[in-house]
């Protein structure tokens, strides 16, 4: 492909250069998908204001997120296996985020650990965290991020059992990948991710070491999951996990007006609606729809940031519109690393701001701090 110019073209690319197990990982929903895809296709059914003969000089699309300065109310989600999409994906994910001036939150289950992405960038990034039952590993991970200076904590709470992913059993998705022939024979046809994965020393989970020795494959962390994480997990463990962490706290995986205002009472600085991109309850609403009802339920008390289905700038000025300070790319971000490295997540973060700049501008504005329901038609959304 020669030219790139949309978070498709990214994820064509990647297509061809990601072993398949590891693009099916990350380009796939739970049981039929049907909440995979609604996230992106129900944005297409919200339909903008046009306004002409407006002064469109001077536009700035600058905000802040939880009080943090950001080029465009963007940030990177937390994505498991990053650094399967590509050698040392996590630290080149943070680093294009770093120079483009958005946030980057690193998962619990990523390749590179917290210390890695530390020791190679240069501003504070978001840590995200799932809960175990074992809190004296949840206060070290905690503790981790503290040294790390990660600015905010990202608490995810709608993962306490896995949504089944069938392409992951069916492909065996494993970390590194397990040698079968079947495997080999695909990898062969990736030459790019192999050289660059012959170069990097880190292929299994950074962050839980030690604390998961016998994760190997889907299976394997499916029970592990099931032994790990916490069933029993209740808002008083939310309220905890704010104390020992003692600086922002985003809550992620809200998709209720109840447990919106859960979160609000937890002491949470932001939450953010989200179905985990489609990957958990397959069934739940698309996260576009669910987000007016938590604006309502939440009243201006905290920021309500969003994520699934963000495909374009467009997307992401329709969240804006709804209600939400921001919103989080997942797989654009994702195909951009498969396909380019550091440089396609750039160019995925270059054309959702050439898209949301031109977008807004078309709505008649020069601000995205301007930005509510008024550039939507009433009835579409
Ligand atoms: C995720 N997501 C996720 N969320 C989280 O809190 N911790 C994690 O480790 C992961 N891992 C993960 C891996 C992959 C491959 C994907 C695609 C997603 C969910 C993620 O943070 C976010 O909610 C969705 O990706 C948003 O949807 P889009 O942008 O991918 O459509």
């Amino acid at each position: 492909m020669s030219v790139i110019t949309t978070i498709e073209d990214l994820r064509v690319l990647a297509q061809q250069r990601v072993p398949r197990m590891f693009y099916d990982y990350a380009d796939s929903g739970s049981w039929t998908e049907s909440t995979y895809r609604a996230n992106n296709s129900d944005f297409a059914d919200i339909k903008f204001r046009q306004r002409v003969a407006v002064n469109l000089e001077n536009r700035s699309l600058k905000t802040t997120l939880i009080g943090q300065e950001v080029a465009m109310p963007v940030a990177l989600a937390p994505t498991g296996l990053t650094g399967m999409q590509h050698a040392d994906g996590e630290i080149l994910a943070a680093q294009a985020a770093e120079k483009f001036g958005v946030p980057f939150t690193l998962s619990t289950m990523s390749i590179c650990s917290i210390e890695d992405v530390a020791a190679n960038t240069t501003k504070p990034f978001w840590f995200q965290l799932y809960v175990m039952k074992d809190r004296g590993f949840i206060e070290r991970l905690i503790e981790r991020a503290k040294v790390a200076q990660c600015s905010a904590l990202v608490l995810t709470l709608d993962l306490q059992i896995l949504g089944q992913r069938h392409k992951d059993i069916r492909n065996g998705l494993s970390a590194p990948p397990k040698l079968t022939i079947a495997n080999i024979a695909n990898m062969m046809t990736k030459p790019r991710w192999c050289a660059a994965m012959l170069g990097t020393r880190r292929h299994g989970f950074g962050n839980i070491v030690g604390h998961a020795s016998d994760v190997s494959d889907m299976s394997s962390l499916s029970s592990w999951t099931a032994q790990q994480f916490d069933l029993a997990l209740s808002w008083k463990d939310v309220e905890w996990i704010k104390r020992c962490w003692g600086g922002k706290l985003i809550i992620k995986g809200i998709m209720d007006p109840e447990d919106a205002r859960y979160a609000v009472e937890s002491g949470a600085d932001a939450l953010i609606v989200s179905n985990h991109g489609g990957r958990q309850l397959d069934g739940a609403l698309s996260s576009i729809r669910a987000l007016p009802s938590i604006v309502d339920a939440v009243g201006g008390q905290i920021e309500i940031h969003m994520d699934g289905g963000i495909r374009s700038g467009q997307d992401v000025i329709k969240a804006v519109a709804l209600g939400a300070k921001g919103v989080y790319i997942g797989r654009p971000f994702l195909y951009g690393l498969g396909a380019m490295g550091q440089a396609g997540v750039t160019k995925c973060l270059d054309i959702i701001r050439n898209e949301l700049d031109l977008t807004m501008a078309f709505c008649g504005h020069t601000n995205i701090s301007q930005i509510d329901k008024g550039i939507l038609i009433p009835g579409t959304y």
